[in-house]
């Protein structure tokens, strides 16, 4: 059985090549990018996507009324391409509650702080003002909380002294790509069990 993923951006896409390079290394067998969908019509994730000859889309929220409208479309997309799991990386748009529901325990995410810590935008920053020594990324199911579901993995890495939020941010998002692919391969391999908040990953 093959799982098909959707990867759903708006930028630079690095997590995204860490998955795309997991699956053409045999990292992580059994699984296929069937569409990387943008919001944002210039994001390098696409030009990525269409490197590895992997369908790129870029759906146009200002061609859509409202979120809910515009998220519709996306379902559509994800069931055309017979999608088995949705990936978000560096994705800025909030998803309505239907489309997180479509994809319960099948949609993941993958945030640059340690979860619950500094949710939301410029959680590097907010880390490095709060002054916490250690920082780091989750990656997690998504719920309709924002960066609030189940947590997959968690790597954590040193704040230091002098770090400021591009430092920070470049040290975390090196684990990013380790995490990122690591907990796809979980998944695809059917490892993980979701019971409530707590995700158990199975030997
Ligand atoms: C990452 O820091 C990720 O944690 C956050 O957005 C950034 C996306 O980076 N959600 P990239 O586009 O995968 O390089």
């Amino acid at each position: 059985m093959m799982t098909n993923i959707s990867v759903l951006v708006s930028g630079r896409g690095t997590n995204l090549q860490s998955i795309i390079d997991a699956i053409e290394s045999g990292g992580i067998a059994g699984a296929k990018i069937t569409a990387v969908i943008s919001d944002k019509k210039d994001a390098y994730a696409l030009t990525r996507a269409e490197n590895h000859k992997i369908p790129g889309i870029f759906a146009d929220p200002k061609s859509f009324s409202s979120r809910q409208a515009y998220d519709d479309h996306l379902l559509s997309i994800l069931q055309e391409n017979k999608t088995d799991l949705v990936l978000l990386a560096g994705y800025l748009r909030i998803i309505s509650d239907s489309l997180i529901a479509a994809y319960e325990n099948r949609m993941i995410n993958i945030h640059p702080s340690l979860l619950p810590s500094f949710r939301g935008l410029h959680a590097q920053q907010q880390a490095v003002e709060y002054g916490v020594k250690f920082s780091g990324c989750t990656v997690h199911f998504v719920e309709p909380a924002l960066d609030g579901g189940p947590v997959i993995l968690q790597k954590v890495v040193p704040v230091l002294d002098g770090d400021t939020e591009e430092t920070l941010a470049a040290r975390i998002l090196v684990e990013e790509n380790k995490a990122y692919p690591e907990a796809v391969k979980l998944f695809v391999e059917g490892k993980l069990k979701v019971d409530g908040r707590i995700v158990t990953i199975l030997e």
